[in-house]
């Protein structure tokens, strides 16, 4: 698969990326099936089916359980991989709790690099709450990412937001933000544009609605062709519906 970077200060990631949740994470998500958390060897393998597809982008957060050390200790150490996490949630106990406060965005981004095992991670993501306006307006949290890029901890950063208005002020002071974008939900189009016009880089979460919405060829196909479209992070324990995903991104970029 061609790379594309993220913008203009990001990495140069595959058009389809692999989604972590349900590598460390089973309980408070809403994936229309339960699912039981894969083997090492599993996932060692599920890894080892996407790079074979050419993919070399995985999404994670310290909210994902043990998401964030699994990957690290799978494939920390291979400079193929490019890996994106997040700051200001953790699930702990089975609630999320939110701390957006540069103590703990320096403490969090100090952990992932240790649980990573990278000295520098390439993408770091405010992991937004409801009422993400109020920690763009606030402004502190951002303001410590760029600083913690500057001192060349994190290569580029971002937001992963929920409401338009969120995201749309991330595209204007951020490297890239990270939208829902399928089949079932359009909302967040206005915050596309505007990053696209504003070159910034743009990751869609959420492209088959968590599982919702499957008809995979339409979904993906037309997500992975939108312009401006870094990569599309699909969710996948499965090394079966990876291979089915990645054939379809290869069918609709062969077809353009
Ligand atoms: N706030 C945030 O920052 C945020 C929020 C949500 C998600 N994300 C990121 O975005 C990623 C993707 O979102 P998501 O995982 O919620 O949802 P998604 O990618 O829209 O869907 C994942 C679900 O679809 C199923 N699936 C995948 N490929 C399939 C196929 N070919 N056929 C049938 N089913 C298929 C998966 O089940 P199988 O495992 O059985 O394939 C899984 O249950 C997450 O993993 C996470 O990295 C970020």
């Amino acid at each position: 698969m061609e790379l594309r970077q993220l913008g203009t200060r990001g990495p140069w990631i595959s058009p389809i990326g692999l989604g972590s949740t349900k590598f460390g994470r089973r309980e408070g998500v809403k994936y229309p099936k339960s699912f039981t958390l894969p083997s090492d060897g599993q996932l060692a393998n599920l890894l080892a089916v996407a790079k074979e597809w050419g993919i070399n982008l995985v999404d994670t957060a310290p909210a994902y359980g043990s998401s964030e050390a699994r990957i690290g200790a799978l494939i920390g150490a291979d400079s193929h991989w490019r890996i994106a996490t997040k700051v200001g949630e953790t699930f702990v106990d089975g609630r999320s709790c939110f701390d957006f406060s540069p103590t703990a965005i320096r403490a969090s981004v100090e952990n992932s690099r240790r649980q990573l095992r990278r000295d520098v991670v390439d993408i770091v993501l405010l992991h937004m709450p409801d009422d993400d306006v109020s920690i763009m307006r606030d402004g502190a949290a951002l303001a410590t990412l760029l600083e913690l890029r500057d001192q060349g901890l994190i290569t580029a950063i971002g937001a992963s937001t929920k409401n338009v208005r969120a995201g749309l002020m991330a595209a204007e002071q951020c490297d890239l933000v990270m939208i829902t974008l399928n089949p079932a939900d359009q909302s967040q189009r206005p915050v596309l544009a505007a990053a696209r016009n504003a070159g910034k880089g743009i990751l869609i979460k959420k492209p088959l609605d968590s599982g919702h919405h499957i008809d995979v060829g339409v979904a993906l196909a037309g997500l992975v062709r939108e312009p401006g479209v870094g990569s599309v992070i699909v969710g996948t324990i499965d090394p079966g519906h990876l291979a089915d995903n990645c054939a379809v991104v290869r069918r609709a970029l062969a077809d353009e």
